[in-house]
């Protein structure tokens, strides 16, 4: 009798060892919340770093190619699409399980010179844009758990960016994107994602509007990106993230915090004052995320390693130059496998 015991409390031991131990990765601490948790991947360095790419696939379960998507990159010519890149990244997603966010269709940024130069009429750019949109999603169709769509199309003021969709089709290229896109792929969830709109502002409620008419009209929508692309010096609290995020998920769109980075500001406090703040910042991001009831879907960072950052010397991810982790990661670990 006394061995049997022994034997069940022994198992019992291993399990719950086994189950904390798996519960020590992000993506598997996520699972508790029903939240993918995101990064931003850089191709080449997926090819050629494999710390890098152990790292991605024992901590995240959702991936955004950083740049290989981008109009630019994947259109290079009038009548040429080049997927090699992204394919790469695609392909290492899907064999490992992770899910992949597309990035983007329609931006400001990354035009070819072809499109730039072009001087195409409103039809011709329209044929562009919806030729542009059908291919690149067809080619990805049932391989993309979300699409960036259209992507920073919002100044801060709440006017619309400047770029050569609005200068060519019109304020409608926007909605015209969703409707090509959900006849491209029905099946794929469609986000309008942008910056500094994470608390209410000119910028949050211009995006607001926006959505709230097309789900009036039945435009196709069926989640809005947060970027988070912030700072140290950048002060906001759980309570204004909630109160904007909760209006949007109130109109039936999920809400994902799609770039989230911390930048350590230059001020003279010491590393271990500035990660802890960094940690805090992080930490206010995802309890925020995780009070909107399910709605709040992913949560993503843009990259995981300050080795490879866009934002060089700010050190602004979760994992540190060396790979090893920093006290955001702890922060984020610790409010996860939190019951
Ligand atoms: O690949 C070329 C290389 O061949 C060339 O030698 C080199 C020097 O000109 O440029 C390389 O391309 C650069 C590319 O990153 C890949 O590294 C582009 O110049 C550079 O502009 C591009 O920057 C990216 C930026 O978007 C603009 O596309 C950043 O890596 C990327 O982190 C950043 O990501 C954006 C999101 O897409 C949208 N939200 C904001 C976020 C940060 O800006």
């Amino acid at each position: 009798m006394l061995i049997v015991i022994i034997i069940c409390t022994l198992l019992y031991l291993i399990l719950n060892i086994q189950h904390n131990n798996l519960e020590r990765t992000l993506k598997e601490a996520g699972k508790n919340h029903n939240l993918f948790i995101g990064t931003a991947v850089n191709g080449e360095v997926l090819d050629k770093d494999e710390d890098y790419a152990n790292l991605i696939k024992n901590e995240f379960s959702l991936i955004t190619p950083e740049n290989e998507m981008k109009f630019s990159v994947i259109h290079p010519d009038v009548d040429k699409f080049d997927f090699s890149e992204s394919d790469k990244i695609v392909k290492f997603a899907l064999e490992n399980d992770i899910k992949v966010r597309g990035h983007t269709l329609v931006w400001n940024k990354r035009i070819p010179e072809w499109l730039e130069k072009g001087n195409y009429s409103k039809e011709e750019m329209e044929h562009i844009l919806k030729n542009h949109i059908f291919t690149v999603m067809e080619h990805y169709k049932g391989q993309i758990y979300a699409w960036d769509v259209v992507n920073e199309a919002f100044n801060n003021d709440g006017s619309l960016k400047d770029s050569i969709w609005l200068r060519t089709i019109g304020p409608e290229y926007i909605k015209k994107s969703f409707e090509w896109a959900k006849e491209a792929d029905p099946n794929a969830l469609l986000f309008y994602n942008d910056y500094s709109a994470e608390v209410i502002n000119d910028k949050s409620n211009a995006i607001y509007k926006m959505i709230e008419q097309f789900k009036k009209e039945g435009t196709p929508i069926d989640g809005i990106g947060f970027q988070f692309h912030t700072s140290l010096h950048q002060k906001f609290t759980q309570k204004e993230l909630i109160k904007n995020m909760k209006r949007f998920s109130e109109i039936g769109v999920k809400v994902n915090i799609t770039e989230l980075d911390v930048k350590l500001s230059d001020t003279v406090a010491s590393s271990k004052v500035k990660y802890e703040k960094q940690a805090n910042q992080y930490s206010v991001v995802l309890k925020s995320c995780l009070k909107i009831d399910n709605d709040c879907t992913s949560f993503g960072m843009w990259g995981l390693t300050d080795k490879y950052t866009w934002l060089k010397d700010d050190s602004p991810l979760i994992f540190n130059e060396e790979f090893e982790k920093k006290p955001s990661y702890d922060a984020l670990i610790s409010i996860l496998t939190k019951k």
